[in-house]
């Protein structure tokens, strides 16, 4: 496959937005306008057709007079960004393939590479089975060389991201006892629900909880599994009181006698070359552990861990904010590498502290 991306006289991307006025979907947006060689040609919205991108994302005023257009209107691009509900994509997938050579799918629709496992953990038949062979599952730090160059990638599941980054290194490095579970305890926040309300998100009752929601059985579990080929991933979801963020936190079991030493040696190999991945493991201090809040609205991860090396217990710790490194932000990553462009453009600005 082509290396080269489409480029146009003025030697930018064309890129539209399907599902723009959702939050994933303008989070893709405000990264892209950002982005030093992307033009951006639509976005979609059907119930939004018409307004301005600002009255649904008043962030962005003044930096784009865009307006909403239905997604029938969609002229062929470059590159398309596909952010809409679980299933939608599927449906119109070859309409879109027909718009554009690269596509980005947020959406869980072709993450799984498996149709039986698509099947068991979505409980449907996939609707385009011929095209989940195509897309190369969207997360650069364990897919790096399959993104260059592909024309189709999928989005990232936001837990199954932060889950996978704290584990990777430890699986790369052969400490995990296979015989032993890994359950991993994920705290996250309301953005993950997306922009549409429902009982669970009503202030009310969602505000100040503490709420387990997906004690067993997380559709994102398969994606964990399948990222780091293991077959005793347990995840566990709680709601906290958040907008965006991500906290997982990982509990491993290693053969007695792995120590800090042997950890850090791991986390090194894996991410001392990795632009949006970040060591965060001080002895001392109110940092020294990861934190979402520092992570709103940029692409990094940040990783760390604690041992105690009398037990092999490994605790993995990783952060990320669910719309930036879970979402828009690996997508753009993506698109960099698909089309050869550096793959930190458009994505190298820091958090907000305090
Ligand atoms: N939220 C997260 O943290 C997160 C993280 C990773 C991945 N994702 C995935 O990203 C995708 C989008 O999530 P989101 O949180 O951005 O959702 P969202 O805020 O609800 O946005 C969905 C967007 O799709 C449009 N849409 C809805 N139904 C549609 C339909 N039937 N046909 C065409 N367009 C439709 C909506 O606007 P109109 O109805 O006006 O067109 C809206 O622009 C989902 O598949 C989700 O699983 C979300």
């Amino acid at each position: 496959m082509s290396t080269q991306p489409n480029l146009n006289s003025s030697n930018r991307v064309r890129v539209s937005i399907v599902g723009a006025s959702g939050y994933t979907g303008g989070e893709v947006l405000r990264l892209l306008l950002g982005h030093p060689q992307v033009e951006i040609v639509q976005v979609t919205s059907e119930s939004n057709a018409g307004k301005h991108v600002y009255s649904i994302h008043p962030n962005l005023r003044k930096l784009t007079n865009l307006q909403f257009v239905s997604s029938t209107t969609l002229q062929p691009v470059d590159v398309l960004f596909l952010a809409l509900p679980h299933g939608e994509a599927q449906k119109r997938i070859e309409h879109f393939a027909a718009l554009a050579p690269y596509l980005i799918d947020l959406s869980a629709d072709f993450r799984l590479y498996h149709l039986d496992v698509y099947q068991k953990h979505y409980e449907e038949a996939h609707l385009a089975p011929t095209w989940v062979e195509k897309f190369v599952y969207g997360l650069p730090e364990i897919n790096r060389e399959k993104l260059r160059g592909a024309h189709y990638a999928s989005g990232v599941g936001c837990n199954a991201t932060a889950s996978t980054l704290a584990l990777l290194p430890l699986v790369k490095a052969g400490l995990i006892d296979p015989q032993r579970p890994i359950t991993v305890d994920l705290k996250v926040g309301s953005s993950e629900g997306g922009a549409t309300s429902s009982p669970a998100s009503h202030h009310p009752e969602r505000s100040g909880v503490v709420r387990t929601f997906a004690a067993v059985g997380h559709r994102h579990e398969a994606e964990v599994a399948q990222s780091l080929a293991l077959n005793n991933v347990y995840l566990t979801v709680n709601s906290i009181e958040l907008v965006r963020g991500v906290m997982a936190t990982a509990q491993v079991f290693a053969a007695p006698g792995v120590d800090d030493k042997t950890l850090w040696k791991a986390y090194r190999a894996a991410y001392g070359e990795e632009s949006f991945v970040r060591i965060v493991h001080d002895k001392t201090g109110i940092h020294r552990h990861p934190e979402p809040k520092w992570l709103a609205g940029t692409n990094f991860a940040d990783v760390g861990w604690e041992v105690q090396p009398e037990t092999g217990r490994i605790v993995a710790l990783c952060a990320i904010d669910n719309l930036g490194k879970g979402a828009a932000g690996s997508a753009v990553q993506c698109m960099n590498l698909m089309l050869g462009l550096p793959e930190t453009a458009g994505l190298g600005f820091s958090g907000l502290h305090p």
